[in-house]
This record gives C-alpha cells, sequence and structure tokens, in this order.
C-alpha cells in the first residue's frame, strides 16, 4: 500500500482514501480513516486494546518493566482504571490552571527574546522551550536540567512506534527515582504523586518514575506542533491574525481549528483482540489498527469545507486528543500554553510574516505533524 513519505502532506492522500478505502487492510495492518469508525474503535476497549506488550516477548516485557511501570497509553482497565484515577489527582485542570501566571511569564520572555531578531525559528525560540520550561516547572526540575530532560524526551519520542528505547527510559528513570522524597510536601507534580490514595492504594516509584516520563513524552513535542501548526496556519490568513490583536478572545477558537485542520498526532494504533468485521473489512485476532486521527478530523461527512482553516466554524469539535477512556490527559494544559503563546505573541508583534518550510523541515516521523524549523520575519 502507498503511503506518503514524512516530506509530503498527508492531507491529500486522506482524502482519496476516505472517498475510495476508507478501510483498507497491508498485512497485519488495517488502516482506518472516516471519523465514524475511528470513534467506535476508540470507544471499544474491550475488543480494540492499548496493551501492545501483550504481543512482545517476555524477555522485552521485563526489560522495559525493570524500573517503570507501563504507562497508562499502554494499559487497558482495569489497571489503565485504577492507574489512571490515581494520577489524575496529581494532574486536575485546577492544579494546571494555577500554573497560568508562571506559563505567562515564560511565554512573555520568550516573545520579547523573538522580538530582538527580524527572523527567527519560532520552533527553536518559541515552541520547543515553552512546553519544556512549562512541564519541567512542573514535576519540580531544576533549570540547570531542561535541556537534559528535552534531550531525554527527543530521543523517546522519536522511538514512539519503533523499537523502545530502554537506555534512556532507565536514565531518566533513575533521575526522577532521586526526585522522589515521601516525607515532605512540596508544590510540584512528583511531590503530589508521591501522596496520592485511593481506595487504599498509592503510586510506587515505579508509577511515578513512569508517569513522570509519559508525561514528557506525551507532552512537550505535541505541544510544540500545536504551537508551530498554529503559528504556520494563521501566517496563511493574516486577517486572522488582525482579528486576534482586536480580539483575543477568539484564540481559543484558533488553537481548536488548528487542533482539527493540522492534527500534532496524526494517527493512533490499537490491536484487535477478536475476529470482527469492520464495515465489511474483515479483521483478525492481533491485528494492527492504524486510526489516522488527522483524517477523521477533516472528514467531509462531519465538517463543512474540512480543508479550510476556519476559526469560525460552527462544528469545533474533532479527536485530536483522542477519545474515551485514553482521552488525553493533558488536554488543558496543552490548550492553555498554546493559548497563552499566541496572547503573548499579539500582544507584542503587530504583523509577521513565515517562511513556506521546506519539505526537509517536516518532522520525520508517521505519528506527529510539525516542523524542525519554521521561519518568522516580524514586521514591526
Ligand atoms: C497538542 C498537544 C497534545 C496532543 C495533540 C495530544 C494527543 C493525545 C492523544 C491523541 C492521546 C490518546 C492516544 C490514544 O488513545 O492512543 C493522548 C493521551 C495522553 N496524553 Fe496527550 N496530547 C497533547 C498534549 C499532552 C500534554 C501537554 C500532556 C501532559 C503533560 C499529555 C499527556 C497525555 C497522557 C498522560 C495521555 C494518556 C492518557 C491515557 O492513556 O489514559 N498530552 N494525547
Amino acid at each position: 500500500m502507498y503511503i506518503p513519505s514524512y516530506k509530503e502532506e498527508p492531507f491529500e492522500w486522506y482524502k482519496e482514501m476516505r472517498s475510495e478505502n476508507p478501510i483498507v487492510r497491508s498485512g497485519n495492518a488495517v488502516y482506518l480513516f472516516k471519523n465514524n469508525d475511528i470513534v467506535k474503535i476508540l470507544s471499544d476497549y474491550r475488543n480494540f486494546s492499548s496493551q501492545f506488550r501483550d504481543l512482545l516477548g517476555s524477555e522485552m516485557i521485563n526489560l522495559m518493566n525493570t524500573k517503570t511501570s507501563p504507562s497508562i497509553l499502554i494499559l487497558d482497565p482495569p489497571r489503565h482504571t485504577e492507574l489512571r484515577n490515581l494520577v489524575s489527582d496529581a494532574f486536575t485542570p485546577m492544579i494546571i490552571n494555577s500554573y497560568e501566571d508562571k506559563i505567562r511569564k515564560i511565554a512573555s520572555d520568550l516573545v520579547d527574546n523573538i522580538r530582538k531578531n527580524d527572523r527567527v525559528d519560532i520552533v527553536n525560540e518559541l515552541s520547543t522551550p515553552l512546553p519544556i520550561a512549562v512541564i519541567s516547572e512542573m514535576l519540580g526540575v531544576p533549570e540547570k536540567d531542561f535541556s537534559l530532560l528535552k534531550e531525554w524526551s527527543d530521543k523517546l519520542a522519536t522511538s514512539l512506534g519503533r523499537e523502545p528505547d530502554i537506555k534512556t527510559q532507565y536514565e531518566m528513570a533513575d533521575y526522577f527515582y532521586q526526585m522522589i522524597d515521601r516525607k515532605h510536601n512540596r508544590d510540584n507534580i512528583i511531590s503530589r504523586l508521591s501522596s496520592v490514595e485511593l481506595d487504599g492504594k498509592k503510586l510506587t516509584d515505579q508509577d511515578i518514575a513512569g508517569f513522570s516520563i509519559l508525561l514528557l513524552v506525551a507532552g512537550n513535542e505535541t505541544t510544540t506542533n500545536l504551537i508551530t501548526n498554529m503559528i504556520l496556519s494563521i501566517s496563511e490568513n493574516m486577517d486572522i491574525y488582525n482579528n486576534i490583536i482586536k480580539n483575543p478572545s477568539i484564540i481559543s477558537s484558533v488553537v481548536e481549528e488548528t487542533l482539527r485542520f493540522r492534527s500534532p498526532v496524526q494517527s493512533t494504533r490499537r490491536y484487535s483482540k477478536i475476529d470482527t468485521e469492520i464495515n465489511g473489512i474483515p479483521v483478525y485476532k492481533n491485528d494492527f489498527l492504524v486510526l489516522y486521527l488527522g483524517s477523521a478530523n477533516r472528514d467531509e461527512d462531519i465538517y463543512k469545507k474540512p480543508e479550510v482553516f476556519d476559526p469560525y466554524r460552527e462544528h469545533k469539535r474533532h479527536i485530536a486528543f483522542g477519545n474515551g477512556i485514553h482521552f488525553c490527559l493533558g488536554a488543558p494544559l496543552a490548550r492553555l500554553e498554546a493559548r497563552i503563546a499566541i496572547e503573548e505573541l499579539s500582544r507584542k508583534v503587530r504583523s509577521f510574516e513565515i517562511e513556506n518550510p521546506s519539505p526537509d523541515n517536516r518532522l520525520d516521523s508517521d505519528i506527529m505533524y510539525g516542523f524542525n524549523k519554521l521561519y518568522m520575519k516580524i514586521h514591526d
């Protein structure tokens, strides 16, 4: 089956697949492109599992789980429910919102820095450092270690969907172990994770290290891409930017439309626990299902003119953060960071231009949509 390389925009291909081959098999993988089919699979965790380690050899499972518990992203209930309930207590929208002032200060400083130059790479100067600084601050990591964390989380993000990077996982786990201090309550996520308790159960050191690693890997590159993709999308219609300057309350809609239009996570995966069929296409036990969220978010059965970036559209709902029991736990944080980034940018920069990114600057990933570099010319 033809799959576009990372250097190409995938959206025309999705459109063709939605119309001609909305569910297609290649080997033991089944690819899905329609919104309804994808939502159905994501909602049915009993038959379509996230627990891929069940398919791995026990040697690999032992290696992966020596220092950290498996992350909630790759667990099914009941363990998923138990762990998600515990970690959710340390990562509530209220706790996340309490970081608004700190996030604004970080974003404001970054934008001040950007304004010192006529031409800047906003990936390097804004979209990347903001989420790293924010999550590091939330976890209680000292500033001197931010770049180390960034290096580790990049390595793990690159290994997503490929061979697990055990060495980096071990290094990160050791780092987080030494931050766990169950005797003192501190104002950070690791400290909160150490004390949460539900039905007499607490998180182990392995659970805490595993979840901290997940926050970095699931949160950094995704939010970086959201901010970059949003600036690119706005730059294609600067009337939107002028409207933002006049009326910043529309920024939340611009964030949602970016999530739909250039979804930072283009696909996710499940495996089938049963022999079944989906819209007449047979699916066998242990088949991999590749679910194109980025295609579901442009499905013409759901959206009018899906190929237009329109923050004012009536139907704003999308599945960029997934659906069902694995719905992104960090969605409120990603939304907050993206909103604040644009609020600060639009307060301080009146007009800008984005240089068309070259195909070589696209991320080399079949899961993420974003850019390594995106150059902004500041006019004012
Ligand atoms: C724009 C930014 C983000 C996008 C597009 C995104 C997307 C997603 C998606 C699609 C899933 C579900 C995957 C699946 O069902 O297979 C997910 C899960 C998750 N995300 Fe995010 N994410 C973003 C930011 C974040 C942030 C900032 C954090 C935390 C700091 C985070 C933490 C998580 C966690 C912990 C899960 C697993 C939830 C579970 O399995 O129950 N994400 N994310």
